[in-house]
């Protein structure tokens, strides 16, 4: 028979879970959601269907705008304040904590590193509180930029820690230790990469079940492809359309925004399979990476 197993620490964590609950609390007609809450598809519909309408880049006034958790540019939540509009200020707290060590450091003279992917909104908000004038060193480790001053390094809160060591080293090499590292690596993030990585290590199939934008879910999946070879990115288990035959030992893992009900399902599903039973394998629907 199969074994499905789960990995500890999968799917919400806290800050996602504040979010959520804040957000459905809001939630109504006339209140907009700025970008999408959280990376999760699921979730944002759910939100849609109370009535929340997404805002683009119209300006609204005299309205309640939620703020999704990994943040947004500084200057664009003043001008939502200014245009009289309320926040429902859904920023995960450890995000808003990197917010206030950047500025402060950045109104110090603090050169501001910051190391994460430049195209991610929360590592765009991070920059905005150094009047987007930080250096963002991504998985290319690419220190290029970087001037002899006094600096500071921060992280985004879904880096893997052993590439933030590996920077942090490096800058304070060539900074001759003028350097204050900050590891900003949320533990929510940490304690769910190494379960991820736990588990991968005792079955024969890996599934991390999280929607495509969530950058921690595809971490998630390049940690589980380390020590498994079969690994499937899946957004629910309804993608789940192959053989598994083969397959003894079947872990489970999920990124921050990925809902417990949606890991309940593939439990139960995973659980309903019989190891003899062949399942059409349908290649193209597979959701490899
Ligand atoms: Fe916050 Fe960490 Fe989650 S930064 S949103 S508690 S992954």
């Amino acid at each position: 028979t199969i074994k499905v197993l789960v990995a500890e620490h999968a799917g919400f964590c806290g800050g996602v879970k504040r979010a959520v609950t804040m957000a459905m609390e809001a939630a109504g007609p006339g209140v907009y959601s700025f970008g999408d809450l959280v990376h999760n598809d699921l979730v944002n519909s759910a939100l849609a269907d109370r009535g929340v309408q997404s805002l683009g880049t119209e300006s609204v006034t005299d309205s309640r705008i939620i703020i999704r958790s990994h943040g947004i540019h500084r200057k664009q939540r003043e001008q939502f304040i200014a245009d009289h509009n309320t926040i429902v200020d859904c920023v995960c707290p450890k995000v808003s904590k990197i917010y206030d060590i950047v500025a402060a450091h950045y109104t110090q003279g603090y050169q501001i590193i910051i190391f994460g992917d430049a195209d991610h909104p929360e590592v765009q908000s991070i920059n905005s509180y150094a009047d987007d004038q930080g250096i963002i060193i991504g998985g290319d480790m690419d220190v290029s930029r970087v001037v002899l001053q006094k600096s500071i390094l921060v992280s985004q809160t879904t880096n893997i820690e052993e590439k933030f060591e590996i920077l942090a080293n490096l800058l304070k090499k060539i900074l001759n230790d003028d350097i204050l590292v900050y590891n900003t690596i949320c533990s929510a993030t940490r304690l769910r990469q190494l379960a991820t990585a736990e588990l991968a290590k005792q079955v024969d199939v890996m599934l991390v079940l999280g929607g495509k934008k969530s950058s921690n879910t595809r971490k998630l999946y390049d940690i589980a492809s380390k020590y498994c070879d079969t690994v499937y990115l899946l957004e629910s288990i309804d993608d789940f359309k192959f053989n598994i035959k083969n397959f003894v030992k079947i872990g489970i893992t999920a990124g921050a925004s990925t809902p417990s009900s949606v890991i309940e399902e593939a439990v139960s599903r995973m659980e309903k399979f019989d190891n003899n039973e062949m399942m059409e394998a349908i290649e193209n629907s597979f959701k490899r990476i």
